[in-house]
């Protein structure tokens, strides 16, 4: 086994530890697909592979929503990556990657690597498609939201603390935040991945709605 081997399967014994008292929708599957997700985007856009795939690993530790504090979050990471002796280089990259993705003060700053950028497509196609249709569901259910009211109308602004909370239903958070994640997306690969889990999901919208008038 090569070095970077092994703190890749060190990273993702860290993180199952930390990810098994979690209930906010971050289990440990999600951050396996962003991981598989990003090494195909990866590979496509000639990323570093590695710096990909141990960020995509180490994602949603410092998340607000995981360790309750992002800033001990991200130190939390900085000293795990000094003791498995990762370069500083390696570190650097990293620590930026996930800072930058749970950054949640306001409007988040643009990705500014390659390797950043196909990191965070990874985490949002997690959030759209096949995979996404079922995640929307499995988070409503778990807030005891219903799966359509047509007396509530998405909501077009909202804060933080309205996203979180609030009357919601899962077909809205695909007019509020879903349909809209396309259009988001940094790489050519990732867009044209984008593409086709959305057109799905328009589909599936559709087909939604057809069901629900009982005219399909
Ligand atoms: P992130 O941490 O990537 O911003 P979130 O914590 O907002 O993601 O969401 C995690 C998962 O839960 C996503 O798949 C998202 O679509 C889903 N989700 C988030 N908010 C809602 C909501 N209000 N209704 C239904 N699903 C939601
Ligand atoms: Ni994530």
């Amino acid at each position: 086994m090569t070095k970077q081997q092994a703190v890749i399967q060190h990273a993702e014994q860290f993180v199952k530890q930390i990810l098994a008292n979690d209930f906010s929708g971050h289990d440990w599957w999600h951050i396996e697909r962003v991981r598989r997700s990003a090494i195909t985007i990866a590979e496509q856009e000639g990323a570093d592979r590695f710096i990909c795939e141990l960020s995509a690993l180490l994602h949603d530790v410092a998340d607000e929503k995981l360790c309750g504090d992002e800033a001990k979050g991200i130190e939390q990471v900085r000293s795990w990556l000094f003791e498995q002796q990762v370069s500083e280089h390696v570190t650097h990259a990293v620590i930026e990657i996930i800072s930058t993705m749970s950054f949640k003060g306001g409007a988040r700053p643009p990705m500014r690597t390659l390797e950043g950028q196909v990191v965070q497509d990874a985490d949002r196609l997690d959030a759209i498609g096949a995979v996404g249709i079922s995640r929307v569901f499995a988070y409503s259910g778990a807030k005891g939201r219903p799966i359509y009211d047509p007396d509530v109308a998405p909501r077009t602004t909202m804060t933080e603390q309205e996203y979180r909370s609030g009357n919601d239903t899962a077909i809205n958070h695909f007019h509020e935040k879903l349909l809209k994640l396309k259009t988001l997306m940094n790489t050519e690969y990732g867009k044209r991945m984008a593409e086709e889990r959305h057109r799905y999901m328009e589909q599936f919208l559709e087909r939604f709605h057809l069901e629900w008038e009982g005219k399909a």
